[in-house]
């Protein structure tokens, strides 16, 4: 058993011997009696030691009882200490004055010392209440701790709905410090949303939530509690990540129409076309073959140039077909020459708007391995007829820069430029999400983004991995 600690202070020795016998006679505490006969002793002794309780007479030599105790409960709450209040038996307003500043009992000294009979129990049901308060207090400590240092915001609201409680992650969450967000209807950081709860920072900002609700009585009162986890990063991902698929498979779907049409136009070709001509190849060489020959040499020399004809025609066909499947030049010549290539091309079909390419000396001529090559045309091609179709604009500047090592090409239009909200691809707008997976296919950088003055600037930026 842990022995408790008693101060009595009291310059009387007689009754400072009658409060130790009145507390010893039940021995049933194992106690140790500590003495002081001033204040200023006792003040002394308090520094340096705990005690349990303190019975502290209001007459002492140097100062009175309420000054000392009023001494030693100006110190940290946890050397707090009971005090019971020994007045005289003429001294009873004192023993009043002496509960309001934070006695926690009192006892008044009649000459017959009946009061003494009463020092064990008050002194146990002191410190009984004062252990209890303490261990109160520490509850609440630690609940705030708790509460402060949760992850999740926690926001509590009274019957009304009025804000009671509004943790620091709840201030970091909806921006708003609690000493503002006290008392404010709850409805201004929570908004239904269909089947859930939304968020709503204090400037505004749509947040969302994962909200735990739960319901307590308190003191008779309805206690509305939000356990809440900020998760808009998330949702936000998610979104972007369906987003992101959709826009895969519909550009799937749409490479996938693409290449029906593609190979229904080159068996056609070659049937309609190709096969045409060598079928006519076929009859003019057997002509050749059977011919007579005693035919005249001008009838067999214009068989011959029939089947010559006939050849060049299959040549430029199959040749047709080739260019219907690769951008012109870009296999023989390069990027420069293509791009050159379809910036003329384009420029028939739009006279008002000046089409200029602008590559430095080396990049005519340099090559650069076929898949980036085809990339960067295909992107070209795209940003091009983009903003011909969209930009209104007067000038179009392609712009094609590198070397060995990388590979710089911009498409720069003056028009009316792009806006925010048409960055993400719409439904059916695929050119952008073509030309983004044509760069990350090559390990490229892929930009658009407002330009310097006006307009829209397409970027495409490679170097080998
Ligand atoms: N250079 C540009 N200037 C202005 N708006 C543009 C430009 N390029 C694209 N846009 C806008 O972005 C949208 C998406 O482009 P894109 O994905 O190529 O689809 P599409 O060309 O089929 O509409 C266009 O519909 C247009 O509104
Ligand atoms: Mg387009």
């Amino acid at each position: 058993m842990t022995l408790t600690r008693i101060l009595v202070v009291d310059d009387d020795d007689v009754d400072r011997l009658a409060c130790r016998r009145a507390l010893t006679r039940g021995g049933s505490l194992p106690i140790e009696f500590l003495e002081a006969d001033t204040g200023a002793r006792a003040l002394e002794l308090c520094a340096t030691q705990r005690f349990d309780c303190l019975l502290l007479d209001f007459r002492l030599p140097d100062m009175d009882g309420i000054e000392l105790m009023e001494q030693l409960l100006a110190r940290p709450a946890d050397m707090l200490v009971p005090v019971v209040m020994l007045t005289g038996a003429d001294d009873v307003s004192v023993a009043v004055e002496a509960m309001r500043r934070g006695a926690s009992d009192y006892l008044v000294k009649d000459v017959q010392g009946r009061y003494q009979a009463l020092i064990p129990a008050v002194v146990q049901r002191v410190m009984r209440d004062h252990e209890m308060r303490r261990q109160k207090s520490r509850a609440e400590q630690a609940l705030h701790a708790i509460i402060s240092s949760a992850s999740d915001a926690i926001v509590s609201a009274d019957g009304e709905g009025r804000i009671t409680l509004f943790n620091p992650s709840a201030e970091a969450v909806f921006g708003c410090e609690s000493v503002a967000a006290i008392g404010l209807p709850i409805e201004r950081f929570f908004t239904p949303l269909s089947g859930r709860v939304g968020g709503r920072r204090a400037d505004g900002q749509h947040l969302e939530l994962e909200v735990s609700l739960s319901h307590a009585k308190v003191h008779g009162q309805t206690m509305l509690t939000a356990i809440v986890r900020e998760v808009t990063q998330r949702v936000q991902a998610e979104l972007a990540l369906s987003r992101y698929r959709e826009e895969l498979s519909s550009l799937t779907r749409k490479l996938m129409a693409q290449e029906k049409v593609t190979t229904r136009r080159i068996a056609q070709s070659l049937h309609d076309r190709l096969g045409q001509t060598l079928a006519a190849l076929r009859l003019s060489f057997d002509a050749v073959q059977s011919g007579d020959q005693q035919a005249p040499p001008a009838m067999q020399q214009r068989h011959a140039e029939r089947v010559g004809a006939l050849i060049d025609q299959a040549v430029r066909e199959v040749r047709q077909v080739l260019m219907d499947l690769r951008p012109p030049l870009l296999d023989e010549h390069g990027l420069a020459a293509a791009l050159d290539n379809e910036l003329r091309s384009r420029a028939r079909a739009h006279e008002d708007v000046e089409l200029l390419l602008e590559a430095t000396d080396d990049c005519m001529q340099h090559r650069w391995p076929a898949d980036v090559e085809y990339a960067g045309f295909m992107i070209a091609r795209e940003a091009l007829a983009n903003a011909l179709q969209h930009a209104g604009a007067s000038t179009v500047r392609v712009r094609l820069g590198g070397s060995e090592q990388r590979l710089e090409l911009e498409v720069l239009d003056d028009g009316r430029g792009i806006e925010e909200h048409e960055l993400p691809s719409r439904p059916g707008h695929l050119g952008m999400v073509g030309m983004r997976e044509r760069a990350l296919a090559i390990g490229a950088h892929f930009s658009v983004a407002r330009g310097d003055a006006a307009g829209t600037v397409v970027g495409l930026h490679w170097r080998p991995r």
